[in-house]
């Protein structure tokens, strides 16, 4: 695999749509086809944007404003790209990402009312030319959504609480799935949106034919 042809795959959703897993799963199905591939997530992926992560998602941390946390996701974003995204595309490695700049124009912007004109030159000075080549938006029911999100939370920690963004009211995470779908509808060229409903194994085939489809993946 030469570095020309290395991709950038990035996962975008609600709380609970099943992003990670099927992130998760495309990761293995790419490395079980010989395709070296990196797995990734935001807020995270190097040991600074992982701080950053655990201050941005520490319940105990007091209220910011979408503005400083649309900063602070970018300060993570930003060392994320050099230390970890960056290096393994030029090295020819497939980068697939959970969660990446669309969680900040959604999130921040499109449910926080952050301005687009300062995602634009936060983007532009971040990300630059080392934009996704698809981005599967996976799509779900609200309800059924954060119903999966708290299973899981109270399995992994037998506690019942949910860190700060899960426990916003149910309108937060309608709006947030009206932002990815119109995103989506506005970057058709790398955005597929996805059902997220059904077992993970179906889930698992939308979204390696949508890969393929774009990416033309034999
Ligand atoms: P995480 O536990 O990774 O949630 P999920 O499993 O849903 O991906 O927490 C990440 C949280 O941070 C999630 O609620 C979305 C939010 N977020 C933003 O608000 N802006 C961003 O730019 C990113 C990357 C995440």
């Amino acid at each position: 695999m030469s570095p020309a042809s290395a991709k950038f795959i990035t996962f975008e959703g609600g709380e609970g749509s099943g992003k990670s897993t099927q992130a998760r799963r495309l990761a293995a199905r790419l490395q079980k086809d010989g395709v070296p591939t990196v797995l990734t997530r935001e807020p995270g992926g190097s040991p600074f944007a992982e701080r950053v992560r655990a201050l941005l998602l520490d319940p105990a941390t007091p209220a910011h404003g979408p503005l400083a946390e649309a900063l602070l996701f970018s300060a993570a974003r930003a060392d994320h790209l050099n230390v970890a995204i960056r290096p393994a595309l030029a090295a020819g490695a497939w980068v697939i990402c959970d969660r990446f700049a669309d969680s900040t124009r959604v999130y921040q912007g499109y449910a926080g009312n952050v301005p687009a004109a300062v995602l634009d030159a936060l983007e532009h000075a971040i990300i630059g030319e080392t934009r996704p080549d698809l981005t599967l938006v996976v799509d779900m029911d609200v309800g059924e959504g954060l119903a999966r999100a708290h299973a899981r939370r109270v399995a992994k920690t037998e506690r019942n609480d949910a860190d700060r963004f899960e426990g916003r009211d149910r309108t937060f995470h309608e709006t947030l799935r009206q932002g990815f779908l119109d995103l989506a509808k506005a970057n058709p060229q790398r955005c597929v949106v996805i059902d997220g409903s059904g077992s993970e194994e179906d889930v698992a085939a939308r979204v390696w034919g949508a890969a393929q489809r774009v990416l033309g993946i034999a």
